[in-house]
């Protein structure tokens, strides 16, 4: 009995999808697309002004650089968010995403946490900005999938840019991390 039931609402399911297509209104897919991109978009206006924050307690000037260079890489990353919405023919709207809301929260705590010009504050930023590169990094892999399977190559590849973006922003942290912070740090 089971199976039937599962089948049937399966049935179901499929029936309004089409029937949603059919309509010209969003499929449950198109909409779960939009849902994210509003998340990755509040995402990306609170870290616009967050960062600066971050950047003015950093204690090494190497660090200070990379997450001012972030901020303007971060603007960018909002424009290209409205770019799809606009290819959507969609306003652009922010939907509050509770993970990056946190995850700015957390880099907030590691500073009042941590002393000032100290390699520890430092070390604790660079864990807190790796954590947030990572939440983007999987949410523009994922809305960049999305959107190929939606046959929208063109917003694919905007989403594909800022995502080697994310990829190399983590990488420069990496490596003040490994270069010289962590060590620092350490010895403190
Ligand atoms: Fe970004």
């Amino acid at each position: 009995m089971a199976g039937t039931t599962k089948a049937s609402s399966k049935t179901t399911s499929k029936t309004s999808a089409a029937k949603n297509k059919s309509n010209g209104e969003p499929s449950k897919f198109q909409q779960l697309f939009m849902d994210e991109l509003k998340d990755i978009y509040w995402a990306e206006k609170n870290l616009v002004k967050s960062l600066p924050k971050m950047q003015k307690a950093a204690t090494s000037e190497e660090l200070a650089n990379a997450i001012a260079e972030h901020v303007e890489v971060t603007k960018g990353h909002v424009s290209r968010l409205e770019q799809v919405f606009e290819m959507l023919g969609a306003k652009a709207v922010a939907k509050k995403c509770p993970a990056m809301e946190g995850l700015i929260a957390e880099g907030q705590e590691v500073v009042s946490d941590t002393e000032e010009d100290t390699a520890v504050r430092d070390a604790g930023i660079i864990v807190c900005s790796q954590k947030i590169e990572h939440y983007e990094i999987a949410a523009y892999g994922s809305l960049r999938t999305l959107a190929n399977r939606m046959g929208q190559s063109e917003i694919a590849s905007l989403l594909e840019q800022t995502l080697e973006e994310e990829k190399e922003t983590d990488q420069t942290l990496t490596q003040i991390a490994e270069s010289s912070v962590n060590e620092e740090a350490a010895a403190e």
